[in-house]
């Protein structure tokens, strides 16, 4: 062979493919070994994507004659995928530390809420906030993400509630997506709370009749682009008819479903996910058995928040009945005012410790289950050739150091990702 690549990645201890057949999510037995090779290197091309991985000895043989950009020496490291977080509201304005001391006072999520703070608080902030003031706080806390590790990220509006600000923050995401290097896939929110003065069924009307024919406008002049719908599905906020009519609304657009459902009461969420075809349903902590065995069957993603159940005092997820049903288990910070983690490394101890999830489970729930729940493994979540090369390397042997450690700047982290060329990336 001959040419030039853009990366070689020579004899790591281990490179961890998490998945090694082109398989689109991992699911009850797929999840108790996962694709590694031991004394392994990769290669990326020009144009982002992976050409190679394999033994080092024959990695070395195959290439030989090549030329790359760059190369690095992996000895004694880990490489795996890029982290997927598959759910952040992370455009806001407005701090909520008063509220962490409301609930060490005792005070619930839901109370605070109805007494017009919480989600209702940072609405009124975000509104205020210009579009450049929100662009920049997004960006810096991206560059967190991506410093802990990820490297493809779900982003919700929902902060907004009126069209005007959801269009500023689906504006703001969409800058933040054009300009990388993180990948994004964004969410139209604009159900995540019911605006003062109106019913859930005039919120609902809102969204339907105004909100989404001017995302699919703005969509179809290349403007915004907007991959998933989302409703905060909950006692209090919307209630299941206003949420299958906003869902519906925004399939019948081409969106993918992903809410949130069945955190804070059992609301039949997981149910109605599961019989509209949702890619995705968020929290999760009151779901039924039947609507497990619902999302079993119709492989809609359980996207798992332990930062939420922690901050919330709230009951855990029960991820091992999910993972003993089949269900397809992704994890995601939550990263919000509420629940300010930015590193999908501790999402995955805490998923480890509080839910009981393995650590082969929490990178797969990290990794090719989050890629999933965002329509996107067929591109990202494993390392595989044809993928994107986003990847990082621990300096660490085995992958369990990125999860065995509150502390993940123990664990030194190499973030590479490199450019898909303006061809491949269709831009
Ligand atoms: O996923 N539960 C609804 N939404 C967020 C919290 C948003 C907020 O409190 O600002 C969540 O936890
Ligand atoms: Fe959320």
């Amino acid at each position: 062979m001959a040419g030039g690549h853009r990366l070689l990645l020579e004899n790591a201890q281990q490179v961890v493919m998490v998945c090694a057949r082109g398989e689109r999510f991992l699911a009850r037995d797929a999840l108790h070994s996962l694709a590694v090779l031991e004394g392994a290197s990769l290669v990326v091309g020009t144009d982002g994507f992976i050409k190679a991985i394999g033994r080092a000895d024959a990695i070395q043989t195959l290439f030989s004659e090549e030329t790359f950009e760059e190369r690095i020496d992996c000895s004694g490291k880990c490489i795996l995928p890029g982290l997927v977080d598959a759910h952040t509201h992370p455009v806001w304005a407005g701090e909520r530390v008063h509220e962490f001391a409301m609930k060490l006072a005792g005070a619930t999520y839901m109370e605070i809420h109805q007494a017009g703070g919480g989600i209702n608080f940072t609405v009124e902030h975000t509104r205020q906030a210009s579009e450049e003031e929100l662009f920049c706080s997004l960006q810096q806390r991206l560059q967190c993400m991506m410093r802990a590790g990820t490297t493809l990220v779900e982003c919700k509006s929902g902060y907004g509630l009126n069209l005007e600000t959801e269009l500023k923050m689906l504006r703001v995401i969409e800058r933040a997506r054009r300009q990388g290097p993180i990948g994004i896939s964004a969410t139209y929110c604009g159900a995540h709370s019911v605006p003062k003065g109106k019913t859930a069924t005039e919120a609902a009307d809102e969204i339907i009749n105004n909100h989404l024919p001017k995302l699919k406008e703005l969509g179809s002049r290349g403007e915004i682009h907007v991959d998933n719908i989302d409703v905060f599905c909950e006692k209090g906020v919307f209630d299941l008819n206003s949420t299958r009519r906003i869902l519906q609304s925004g399939k019948d657009l081409g969106l993918q479903i992903n809410f949130h459902g069945d955190e804070l009461h059992p609301m039949k969420a997981a149910e109605l996910g599961a019989e509209l075809g949702a890619q995705a349903i968020s929290h999760l902590e009151e779901v039924s058995d039947e609507g497990i065995a619902a999302m079993a069957t119709a492989r809609s993603s359980a996207v798992l928040l332990p930062t939420t159940a922690y901050m919330l005092r709230l009951k855990q997820p029960r991820a091992r009945k999910m993972l003993d049903e089949g269900v397809i288990v992704a994890l995601g910070s939550d990263f919000n005012p509420n629940a300010y983690c930015l590193s999908m490394p501790m999402v995955m101890h805490l998923a480890c410790v509080n839910m009981r999830m393995s650590m082969p489970e929490a990178l797969a729930a990290a990794t090719i289950n989050a890629a999933y729940a965002l329509g996107k493994s067929h591109t990202h979540g494993s390392l595989e050739v044809g993928k994107q090369g986003d990847l990082i390397i621990i300096n660490s042997s085995s992958f369990g150091g990125l999860q065995s450690t509150t502390v993940w700047k123990q664990v030194s982290l190499m973030i590479c990702q490199v450019p898909l060329s303006d061809e491949s990336s269709g831009q």
